[in-house]
């Protein structure tokens, strides 16, 4: 097949995407397809369209955070009728959004820690927060990745800082209660849930850019340490999570476990990262996937899946109206 994979991009995560872009690249090649990297710019849509008039078959979504994660290329791509590997763009945007991803949680029921809205209008006492949420509290914006722009503070000058670095990156943010405990992430192939995975960033208890991101910033233990009940709680809540989103394909649910063992679902991660030293390929590595495997597996789940989409339809032409 021709493959055409997209990386690096405009979000925050242009360096992480541009790692994962390369390492689907050779995974692609070693399964014996011919794949071209493209870095989107913003003639994006008239690549995308040059590229499928050349005989593109498919395209492979390597990019994270918002411009690439979010929806907006997956619709491009439905637009253009290529297949594409992972969620589509609804489950793409519904999980970009924390906001919205906890709404619907709550409404389904799957446990996520309390939360306060906070659209930047009307002032927000720490008082009243600390009264709701208790201190520590974590401050989010609502629509970015990889720890960018996130604070864990417990006094009112941290409180007051963090509100204005998760302003500098969204007009909508998120406080929410802090739960002490672990740090779990759980990879879900298609349905398929593979081996959880716990982080313990090397310095403190908060899993930052630098702990996700630097050489020994942290250390993924498979399997975790929770008891065989906590996992099945996390394992559900983390399925539910998924479907509950309507993702597909590859995602990652990262969630906090209390010390009661009770599962906190944090956030769902549509195209998560695909470095030779990302999580899910380290999940995959415990049921004895290579990465290029995973990659196999992906790629069939999405040919699989576009295969079931009726083709797009050609309109007739339009006639003038006779009133
Ligand atoms: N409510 C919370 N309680 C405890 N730690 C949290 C909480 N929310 C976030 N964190 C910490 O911050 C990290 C990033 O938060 P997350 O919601 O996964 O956003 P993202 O990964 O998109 O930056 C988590 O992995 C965790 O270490
Ligand atoms: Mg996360």
């Amino acid at each position: 097949m021709r493959i055409v994979v997209l990386a690096g991009g405009r979000s925050s995560e242009r360096q992480v995407s541009w790692v994962t872009g390369k390492a689907c690249k050779r995974a692609l090649e070693d399964l014996g397809h011919q794949v071209k990297l493209i870095d989107p710019e913003v003639d994006l849509p008239l690549r995308l369209w040059q590229e499928r008039e050349a005989g593109c078959d498919f395209v492979w979504i390597a990019l994270h955070g918002p411009g690439g994660e979010d929806g907006v290329v997956q619709g491009m791509l439905d637009w253009l009728g290529l297949p594409y590997q992972g969620s589509g763009r609804l489950a793409s945007a519904l999980a970009m959004d924390k906001l919205v991803s906890k709404q619907i949680f709550q409404t389904e029921g799957i446990p996520t820690p309390e939360w306060i809205a906070w659209d930047n209008q009307a002032p927000l006492p720490w008082a009243e927060c600390v009264a709701a949420l208790g201190s520590p509290l974590v401050i989010k914006p609502s629509n970015e990745g990889s720890t960018v722009g996130i604070s864990i503070v417990e006094d009112e000058p941290s409180f007051t800082q963090g509100l204005q670095l998760a302003r500098s990156v969204s007009s909508r943010i998120l406080l929410e209660r802090y739960i002490p405990g672990k740090e779990i992430t759980l990879s879900i192939l298609s349905g398929q849930i593979l081996p959880a995975i716990e982080i313990i960033p090397a310095q403190g208890s908060f899993y930052d850019y630098e702990a996700k991101y630097a050489p020994g910033g942290s250390r993924h233990i498979i399997p975790c340490s929770l008891s065989p009940a906590g996992l099945a709680r996390c394992e559900a809540a983390g399925l539910r999570a998924y479907q509950a989103l309507g993702c597909e394909g590859l995602a990652r649910v990262d969630l906090r476990v209390d010390a009661a063992e009770n599962p906190w679902v944090l956030e769902v991660n549509t195209l998560p990262g695909m470095t030779p030293t990302s999580l899910c390929p380290d999940a995959a590595a415990a049921l004895g996937w290579t990465f290029t495997e995973l990659v196999e597996r992906m790629l069939q789940e999405a040919l699989q899946k576009a295969s079931l989409t009726p083709a797009a339809r050609t309109g007739s032409p339009l006639q003038e109206s006779q009133n």
